[in-house]
């Protein structure tokens, strides 16, 4: 379902309803999981999280869908930036925000986050990890989490994390497969700017062109498309 909002601020805004609404269900005994996005889209809706009050972080894990290979401190770090947009300022547990060590060699730091997945979050019947949200970008050539066109990790039907070579950005990158993103119970992405426009309509095209955006197609879960209009114009509206 894609909904198109007139501004980034207005994206922003419904985006920080969904997640209210998901983090609502949380109870001690009964965490929830959170897949926090990279990139720079997400950060109005992050300092607009980081503003609410009362909410219980407490029950929250956050998790992240992808990394750069650079220590959590550098400034291309998506940790540092959901930490300084929005993790820092709220109460959760230090236990309950878990990186990926972009520091350490990409395959072990993508091995040992599986692991640490596999141990806290509930799985469904196929063993498959279910986040009860998983919130994502697209870049302008339609990749998402760092699942890049052309590279290996779109292939990646068993592992839920792998390093993945993105030549393209002559960097490896850690991040979450198509399995684990299509298990999770609430996927939504957030688009804006006239740059996205060309690979949102492609991504809706929905054909064997489409970019890697498009193999994000949870079931039985929820994918929601939260847009600007600026995002949308190349969209046909029929
Ligand atoms: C990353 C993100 C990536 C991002 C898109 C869009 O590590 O860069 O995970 O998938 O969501 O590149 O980035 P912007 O929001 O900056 O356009």
């Amino acid at each position: 379902m894609i909904e198109v909002f007139p501004t980034p601020d207005d994206v922003a805004t419904a985006a920080r309803d969904l997640v209210l609404n998901v983090v609502a269900r949380a109870e001690p005994t009964n965490p929830v999981h959170i897949v926090l996005a990279g990139g720079s889209t997400p950060a109005n809706l992050y300092k607009l999280l980081a503003r609410v009050d009362g909410v219980r972080w407490e029950n929250v894990h956050f998790w992240f869908g992808d990394e750069r290979t650079v220590p959590g401190d550098h400034d291309d770090s998506n940790y540092k930036m959901a930490m300084e947009t929005f993790l820092a300022e709220i109460s959760a547990p230090e236990g309950n925000i878990h990186r990926m060590r972009g520091e350490d060699s990409p395959e072990e730091a993508a091995e040992a986050y599986a692991a640490l997945i596999r141990s806290l979050v509930p799985h469904n019947d196929d063993g498959i990890p279910v986040f009860d949200l998983i919130l994502l970008g697209m870049g302008d050539d339609g990749h998402t989490a760092s699942l890049f066109p052309g590279t290996e990790a779109l292939a990646e039907q068993s592992e839920i994390v792998v390093a993945n070579e993105v030549p393209q950005q002559d960097t490896v990158r850690i991040t979450l497969t198509y399995p684990v993103l299509n298990a999770a119970r609430n996927v939504l992405f957030l688009v804006t700017g006239e740059g996205k426009a060309e690979a949102l309509a492609a991504v809706m095209a929905d054909d064997e062109d489409s970019p890697p955006a498009a193999g994000v197609q949870p079931h039985p879960g929820e994918l929601r498309w939260y847009v600007d209009s600026a995002a949308a114009s190349r969209l046909v509206t029929d």
